[in-house]
């Protein structure tokens, strides 16, 4: 059973702010996980788009696009929800991001690792 892995203070991630990129490997390789708040709860994904796998934020830990209600892959313009990451709008039309199970736990932030997304090799 993997243990809890912290991010950062849960104090640390505003509302609908910027969001805190943490490093991960993923289905095998090195990558990026990522977290925001919203409407007060944290949500965690791969940072990954599902058109083409790369990273979303365009300058780092910018993921909200300006209306603050959707993120937002900065390379074309993919827009997922904030809550479930499914894709509402754009070329990653019926995708999702890969979510990755997150928890504020006495004033901070963790991340739960899982079957294809793990704690950086050491
Ligand atoms: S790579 Fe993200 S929208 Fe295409």
């Amino acid at each position: 059973m993997d243990g809890l892995i912290p991010i950062c203070d849960a104090d640390a991630l505003s509302e609908g702010g910027k969001g805190i990129r943490f490093p991960l490997t993923a289905f095998g390789g090195d990558g990026t996980g990522f977290i925001v708040r919203f409407r007060g709860t944290v949500h965690g994904y791969l940072n990954r788009c599902a058109h083409v796998p790369i990273e979303l934020d365009w300058t780092e830990g910018e993921f909200f696009e300006s209306s603050g209600m959707y993120l937002m892959c900065a390379t074309h313009g993919a827009i997922y929800l904030p809550d479930t990451g499914r894709c509402a709008g754009g070329p990653c039309r019926g995708g999702a991001l890969r979510k990755i199970a997150v928890t504020e736990l006495e004033g901070k932030i963790f991340w739960q690792p899982d079957e294809y997304v793990r704690p950086v090799r050491a």
